[in-house]
């Protein structure tokens, strides 16, 4: 993953990236850098750990550019020494860059026998190496594209020149944006770090460079001059306030009845009942099977989305992970393939996509960030209406990736609902009970204390609630670092039985319907071991003499009980890492945005 950030023509480059640095840590949060030059000598500051760890202020004088980087280790351990940027061996050039080289280890090699020094483990330092050997009469940018061909895999780079203090930017399947002001210019791995400070935006396509320097900004395809469209910015700063929460994830979680909301609101008619995306999905009549893909609560939503859309029409529809689909299922069978995701730069999602595309299956994104890279791959983009969501830990987004899923495979279905109007009805309630969930969470406390207290919890659920199930244990790792595994309530005695004591708790989900007496069974089993039980169901009775605690929600179908519970675990979640003193938002050794396969 990482960040990277350049800017040319700012009066105080090095307090400007570090400022626009904090609002890329979401990217990656285990060492950060900056490279200033003076036209003299280019200037490092770098760290282990967070931005804030970087001086605050660096005096100094003449300063034009500089560039940026927040990393997330992929090759060699986080540290000050792999922390970008890189400068090659007579610090002319600094480097920093966001992506995967499949050939560095070749690279190395090579510029080692050369004579070059290293003064890192990373793959990405080779390009400051490559581009000291590049002839040095030609002009910075075509030194720099005289390099690229020479490295495969991924790239978004940030070069800066000591001599000139000009900044090229490269883009090969890694995210890269230029940003534009009335004094310079800008390069980003996304818009929302520089959106204080630019106009307009352009979004690089792969094979783009850019130049920044004092005539401001301009762009190549290769050695070619190409132009390409801008896009105003607006910038809100009320999106990344925490609005008086103590986290974003808690922010987030109380967010999401306004979300669901939203996310109805000109979609789904209450009085006879519709459900209409025509406006954003114009001419999508489609019949066969549907395929949905994710990474993480992505999958999640989508596994969940699927199961609820099976329960409530006739529509087969399969859930797989991104990073591990079956090419020959994807490629023969789908009608469609719908791609979840929040960031809309996934590496596997991407990769995936472009499969789906090339077998010449209609693709559909569904992401919270327009103008994302998965916006600009797909023939058509549904846009979630969860906003910004800072917290690496996903919640709204989570659940309105769900809504939006079902919503499609309605749409698409409509005239096979025999149960449309419960359906609507139920998603129109269901942001009055998560109001209810959130007025009385505190009441949970001694659940969450129970929890914390924990290093390893099972969650188990039948069908529909196995997918929530899925996403809690999520959640209890990511925010509490707390050992959780989902299980299918079945499955449980099939060997996980033998790790039960009276120090495992198991929380199990019990939606009302078919299989509740299967789960209600599981249960006493599972209290026979002594473990403790706490159930999370819309029909308490079975339980009330038998588990240790239960939580109910209010719906007993299938959107408003999934989610509901989806938000239970998430405020269980927050509350243990509370009670074990985790950092919340930034959870170690993880990133928000996952650019790497
Ligand atoms: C990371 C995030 C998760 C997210 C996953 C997929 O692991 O921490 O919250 O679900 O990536 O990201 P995407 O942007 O594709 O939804």
């Amino acid at each position: 993953m990482c960040g990277i950030l350049g800017c040319f023509g700012s009066e105080n480059p090095y307090s400007l990236i570090r400022s626009s640095l904090q609002r890329l840590e979401y990217r990656g949060y285990d060492s950060c850098g900056v490279a200033i030059s003076d036209r003299d000598k280019i200037h490092s500051y770098k760290v282990s750990g967070p931005v804030s760890g970087l001086i605050q202020r660096a005096e100094i004088s003449g300063a034009i550019s500089g560039l940026g980087h927040t990393r997330w280790a992929t090759v060699g351990t986080p540290s000050a020494e792999n922390a970008h940027p890189f400068m090659d061996c007579n610090a002319d050039i600094a480097i920093v860059h966001n992506g995967d080289l499949d050939n560095f280890i070749e690279l190395r090699e090579s510029l080692l026998l050369r004579g070059h020094h290293f003064s890192s483990d990373t793959d990405s330092e080779v390009f400051a190496h490559l581009i000291e050997e590049s002839e040095s009469n030609l002009e910075p940018i075509q030194r720099v594209n005289s390099i690229l061909s020479k490295v495969t895999g991924s790239y978004a780079l940030g070069v800066l020149f000591r001599s000139s203090g000009v900044i090229v930017g490269a883009r090969h399947e890694s995210p890269l944006v230029i940003g534009t002001n009335s004094s310079g210019g800008f390069l980003c791995s996304d818009v929302h770090a520089i959106a204080p400070y630019v106009d307009h935006v352009i979004h690089l396509e792969d094979g783009d460079l850019a130049l920044l320097d004092t005539t401001g900004v301009s762009l190549f395809h290769g050695d070619k001059p190409v132009t390409r469209t801008s896009h105003p910015v607006s910038w809100d700063p009320a999106e990344v306030d925490k609005a008086g929460f103590d986290h974003y994830f808690l922010k987030e979680v109380f967010e999401q009845p306004k979300i669901i909301r939203n996310s109805l609101e000109g979609r789904v008619r209450l009085t006879n009942p519709t459900i209409d995306l025509a406006n954003e999905l114009p001419n999508m009549p489609i019949t066969g099977k549907i395929g949905v893909f994710g990474c993480g609560s992505a999958f999640n939503a989508g596994l969940l989305g699927a199961t609820i859309v099976s329960e409530l029409i006739d529509q087969e529809v399969g859930a797989h992970v991104s990073s591990n689909y079956n090419r020959r299922l994807l490629t023969k069978d789908l009608a469609l393939a719908v791609f979840l995701s929040q960031s809309g730069e996934t590496a596997d999602t991407l990769a995936t996509l472009k499969v789906a595309k090339s077998a010449g299956i209609k693709t559909i994104a569904i992401t919270n960030v327009p103008n994302s890279s998965i916006t600009r791959l797909a023939e058509f983009t549904l846009l979630n209406k969860a906003g910004l969501e800072e917290s690496v830990g996903a919640s709204k987004t989570f659940t309105s990736q769900v809504i939006d899923f079902v919503l499609l495979c309605l749409w698409l279905n409509q005239t096979d609902i025999s149960s449309l109007n419960d359906t609507i009805v139920d998603m129109h309630n269901l942001s009055n009970h998560l109001d209810h969930i959130l007025d009385t969470y505190q009441s949970m406390e001694d659940i969450a204390l129970t929890i914390s207290n924990a290093s390893s919890i099972f969650i188990i659920g039948k069908n529909l609630s196995y997918p929530i199930a899925l996403e809690a244990s999520l959640k209890f790792k990511e925010l509490a670092y707390i050992h959780a595994e989902a299980i299918m309530s079945g499955e449980i005695k099939h060997g996980t039985f033998a790790l039960l004591t009276s120090e495992t708790p198991v929380i199990a989900i019990a939606k009302s319907g078919d299989q509740y007496k299967d789960v209600v069974q599981t249960v006493r089993e599972i209290k026979a071991r002594n473990a403790p039980v706490i159930v999370i169901t819309d029909q308490a009775d079975a339980f009330l003499n038998v588990a240790d605690a239960v939580v109910t929600v209010e719906s007993s179908l299938p959107i408003g009980f999934s989610l509901e519970a989806s938000m239970i675990f998430q405020l269980l979640a927050y509350r243990a890492a509370i009670a074990k003193g985790c950092p919340i938002d930034r959870p170690r050794n993880l990133a928000k945005s996952v650019t790497v396969k």
